[in-house]
């Protein structure tokens, strides 16, 4: 069963940029942060497996249940959306809403499921585009991604700038969304890396890469949670990856529901994100569960990494 979302008064972010956006935009993003806050709350009480496995093989957990079927619900309520398609589900949900130009939505509700047992940060990640999907991710009006770690945290962009909402636990915003990073740039000296998959099985290229990354001083940060390693990047500057792997180019991480979201936000933030050739956000997917390998991070470092695969 699905728990109540609603939430009583409004705006649920304060020194609110996000009333500025379109309005059905801002209704998913308001939507969004109610979900992820009673996700946040259920955190501790559903950490289970089911014996259902997602469209990628992949044993479906509790919590990853309870969160596709909670955003899917609320969405849905918006009004304002027409399709949902969600790493969690054989087939997206479509609503009557004429689809062309109502907004839909591609999600990973919850990132890091292989984390719930050892007491790791969680998230949750959106894309937000007009019409129906697959689209290219250059085409999202917005995006957004949630971290469930020792502060629930929103990290949003309408495509400008990229803007940090904390909860509030106490005093009398306590569960409002509190505007903590403004206009976040990726900082210019990187100092954390954090590459998925194995050593032994990454691209030769991507192997010498990290030996220099290494060379360079920069730290390891990998706990297994990509929106909880990409925050890592984001805020201290470095490079973020799910590399090309040797006999599976395409590495792991799926465009629409991951990789396409988090890109908007990096480009947004003066980096940038690649499949090793091209910006992630011009890849025009063929279908909603496509991989590709995936580089993010300082746009410098990525750049160089580009290069070094085009040898
Ligand atoms: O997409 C699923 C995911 O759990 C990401 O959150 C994470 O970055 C990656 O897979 C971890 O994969 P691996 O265990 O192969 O490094």
């Amino acid at each position: 069963m699905v728990a109540n979302a609603s939430v009583t008064g409004s705006p649920i972010f304060l020194e609110d940029g996000v009333a500025d956006f379109e309005r059905d935009v801002a209704k998913v993003l308001e939507t969004i942060a109610k979900g992820a806050r009673v996700i946040s709350k259920e955190l501790s009480f559903r950490v289970g497996l089911t014996e259902n496995l997602n469209p990628f093989g992949e044993k479906q957990a509790e919590l990853d249940v309870f969160a596709n079927d909670l955003f899917s619900k609320v969405l849905l309520g918006t009004r304002v959306v027409g399709q949902i398609a969600s790493e969690e589900l054989q087939k997206p949900i479509t609503s009557s809403l004429e689809s062309s130009k109502s907004i839909s939505v591609a999600m990973d509700p919850l990132d890091g499921s292989s984390n719930i047992t050892t007491n790791n940060p969680l998230g949750s990640i959106f894309g937000i585009w007009r019409g129906p999907l697959p689209q290219k991710g250059r085409e999202q009006i917005a995006s957004a991604f949630v971290t469930y770690g020792p502060t629930l945290s929103i990290t949003l962009t309408a495509g400008m700038g990229v803007d940090q909402y904390v909860e509030a636990r106490e005093g009398e915003n306590a569960g409002r969304f509190v505007l903590s990073y403004k206009t976040i740039k990726l900082p210019e000296r990187p100092e954390v890396y954090g590459f998925g998959g194995s050593r032994n099985t990454w691209i030769p290229e991507v192997e010498r890469f990290v030996t220099s990354l290494e060379e360079r001083g920069l730290r390891l940060r990998y706990g297994g949670t990509f929106i909880g390693d990409y925050n890592q990047v984001l805020r201290r500057g470095g490079i973020f990856s799910y590399p090309a792997l040797k006999g599976k180019p395409d590495g792991k991480l799926r465009i629409l529901y991951e990789t396409a979201p988090v890109s908007l936000i990096t480009e947004a933030a003066e980096g940038y994100s690649s499949n090793g050739k091209e910006s992630i956000l011009d890849i025009e997917p063929k279908s909603l569960t496509q991989t590709s390998a995936f580089y993010t991070g300082n746009r410098g470092l990525v750049k160089e990494l580009e290069t070094e695969i085009a040898k």
